[in-house]
């Protein structure tokens, strides 16, 4: 039978809520820190590298960003997330952002980019849903947001193994959806197209304006793709659930 106790945040403004971000050195997860700041929210921020950009939002938030380093992959690291947010007295959301990429033709794929690849971006998430979910059951509420990617949906020549662990994510926040509604735990995920950060900005740029193409509105914004994030973490968004949210500028085609 479903659970209709709700959190006491639930429906109330930022400021009220904690929320975990994964890889958020530098790229769309440091964004993402920010716009959850910007909205009030108290931040835990997993890292993996230190970064000056970072260590300056921690400072400039004293009581309000609180960092934990680790590799999301090791069981460990995600149990040292949830251990800090159960210190803070609570978890709201947890934004899944961190991921690695190893392009290349599958048929010339070596067999360890594969498995780098999931065990980041897929095991990853597995394992800090794992964790902070037994957080958010005795709450009575939560929401999990994971950071896919339109590669996912759409698959895309020499991103294999990325894809893959970006459509595994999809397969996993439904599946949290459906486990975990009677303890009022929503999952959504966010499949962005290409950025004008991190990976994105990455690209060469040949590949870059091709990429960009494809989109409608041409390549989106970081700034922009972090407030998505901030707000499917928010409150504001609790009734949804259970879906895919593409933010790609639509396809052109
Ligand atoms: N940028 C785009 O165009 C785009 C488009 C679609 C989807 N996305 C998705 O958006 C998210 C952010 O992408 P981005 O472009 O910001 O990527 P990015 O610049 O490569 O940043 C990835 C972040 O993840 C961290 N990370 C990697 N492995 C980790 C691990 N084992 N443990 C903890 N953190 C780890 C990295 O830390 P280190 O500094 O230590 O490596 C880095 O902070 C990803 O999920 C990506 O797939 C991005």
């Amino acid at each position: 039978m479903t659970d209709t106790t709700e959190s006491p945040t639930a429906g109330t403004t930022d400021s009220a809520r904690t929320v975990a971000v994964t890889g958020s050195g530098r790229g769309l997860g440091l964004l993402i820190v920010k716009a959850l700041l910007d909205g009030g929210s108290r931040v835990l921020a997993n890292y993996r590298t230190p970064t000056d950009e970072l260590t300056a939002l921690h400072e400039s938030h004293p009581g309000r960003l609180h960092l934990c380093q680790g590799d999301i992959g090791e069981e460990s690291a995600a149990e040292a997330l949830v251990t800090a947010a159960r210190g803070l007295g609570r978890l709201d959301a947890v934004i899944h952002n961190a991921a690695i990429i190893r392009d290349q033709p599958l048929v010339t794929m070596p067999v360890a980019d594969w498995d780098a690849v999931q065990r980041v971006n897929l095991r990853g998430s597995f394992l800090v849903t794992k964790h902070a979910l037994r957080l958010m059951m005795r709450q009575r509420y939560g929401r999990m947001v994971y950071v896919s990617s339109g590669s996912a949906v759409l698959g895309n020549a020499g991103q294999a193994a990325y894809a893959a662990s970006k459509g595994g994510l999809l397969g996993l926040s439904n599946t949290v959806a459906q486990e975990y509604a009677r303890y009022r735990i929503r999952s959504v995920v966010l499949a962005p197209g290409l950025l004008d950060t991190g990976q994105g900005a990455e690209l060469g740029e040949d590949l870059r304006t091709q990429k960009a193409g494809r989109s409608l509105l041409g390549a989106g914004r970081g700034e922009d793709m972090a407030a998505t994030a901030a707000f499917l973490a928010s409150a504001q968004a609790d009734y949804i659930n259970a879906t895919l949210i593409r933010a790609d500028g639509g396809v052109a085609y």
